[in-house]
């Protein structure tokens, strides 16, 4: 009962507009420094070098979303531009993730897909990967709509499906032989479209899983969760899919014994990598996800 309430309350908070502005002027506070890689593209560029060194790969996150003003959105997208060619003057090993409000889609899609061209002509240029990451319900169809746009002239970009979603099983038949990330799902949803219980949501989590890696489609396996990555490489093993087929991907900050393990083992381990100072949503969602990461919030508050 607690739980289900501070696990509201701070989903409200992720999306409370005038916290996550005001957020933006304190710098990374509560704990925020755990689990985000630093306000400025050299300091998320150092941490990515390190996480290279280690043998993990990573996925780099502009922080910002919700944008409501072209002004914000062209700021924006020359923030993605300039991380792309960041990655490639610095010789990491990252892709990039974005995401599509931020790019302006709720000012109009045209524009946001304008912006979202423009990244894709750097990525194009370095070599590289634009992963559109899943908003909330409300933004699901048209982030769908918008990659099949893309895809039909870019053959770098993928997006990620959500398994607490109805829908999931389906969008990932139609959007076979595109790479997916395949998550749980980060929103709070109703129950008109979602699944509310965590049994539903992991049993179609392994379900959409096993759906995409079966049609050969490669595969993003983003979770924190132990039970799901030991069945899933189970089933590779059971079904002869080899390890170039997919990766594991984790937050930064998030079980970094298990994912330095993975890379032991022989799997590709990707990690989540954001930054930036429109922080606050993020945090508050990665802090609704597990009460336990409220303890380091809370020492944080203190000790900034
Ligand atoms: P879940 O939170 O269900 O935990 C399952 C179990 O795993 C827990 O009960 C616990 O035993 C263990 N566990 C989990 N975290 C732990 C920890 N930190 N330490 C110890 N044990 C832990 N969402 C979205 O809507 N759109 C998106 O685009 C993305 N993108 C994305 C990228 C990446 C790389 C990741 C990892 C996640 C996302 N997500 C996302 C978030 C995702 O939807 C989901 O909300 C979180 O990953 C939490 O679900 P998990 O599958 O990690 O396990």
């Amino acid at each position: 009962m607690l739980a289900e309430i501070s696990k509201n309350t701070f989903l409200y908070a992720s999306q409370n507009k005038a916290l996550n502005k005001a957020a933006k002027k304190w710098g990374l506070r509560f704990g925020a420094s755990h689990v985000v890689a630093g306000m400025t593209i050299e300091s998320a560029i150092k941490k990515v070098k390190h996480l290279n060194e280690k043998g993990l790969v990573c996925t780099l996150d502009h922080l910002g979303e919700f944008v409501s003003s072209k002004e914000e959105a062209l700021e924006a997208t020359d923030y993605n531009v300039k991380t792309l060619e960041s990655i490639a003057r610095a010789g990491v090993n990252s892709n990039l993730s974005v995401k599509m409000t931020q790019l302006g889609l709720d000012i109009s899609r045209d524009f946001c897909v304008a912006n979202m061209r423009k990244i894709l002509d750097t990525a194009k240029k370095t070599n590289n990967f634009v992963r559109i990451d899943m908003e909330d319900y409300s933004h699901c169809q048209i982030t769908l709509d918008i990659l099949k746009e893309l895809r039909e002239t870019y053959d770098n970009v993928g997006t990620v499906i959500q398994s607490y979603l109805y829908r999931a099983e389906q969008d990932v038949k139609d959007l076979n032989g595109i790479p997916l990330r395949l998550v749980k799902g980060a929103y709070k949803e109703s129950p008109d479209v979602a699944y509310q219980d965590k049994k539903d949501i992991d049993e179609n989590y392994l379900r959409i899983i096993k759906e995409h890696l079966l049609s050969g489609s490669y595969t993003a396996i983003a979770s924190h969760d132990h039970n799901i990555i030991a069945k899933v490489k189970e089933f590779a093993k059971d079904q002869n899919i080899p390890n170039n087929q997919f990766e594991f991907q984790m937050l930064y900050g998030f079980r970094t014994d298990m994912q330095l393990n993975l890379v032991r083992e022989g799997y590709k381990m990707r990690v989540y990598v954001p930054f930036g100072d429109d922080w606050f949503g993020y945090f508050m969602r990665r802090l609704a996800e597990r009460p336990q990461n409220v303890a380091f919030a809370l020492k944080g508050l203190f000790s900034k």
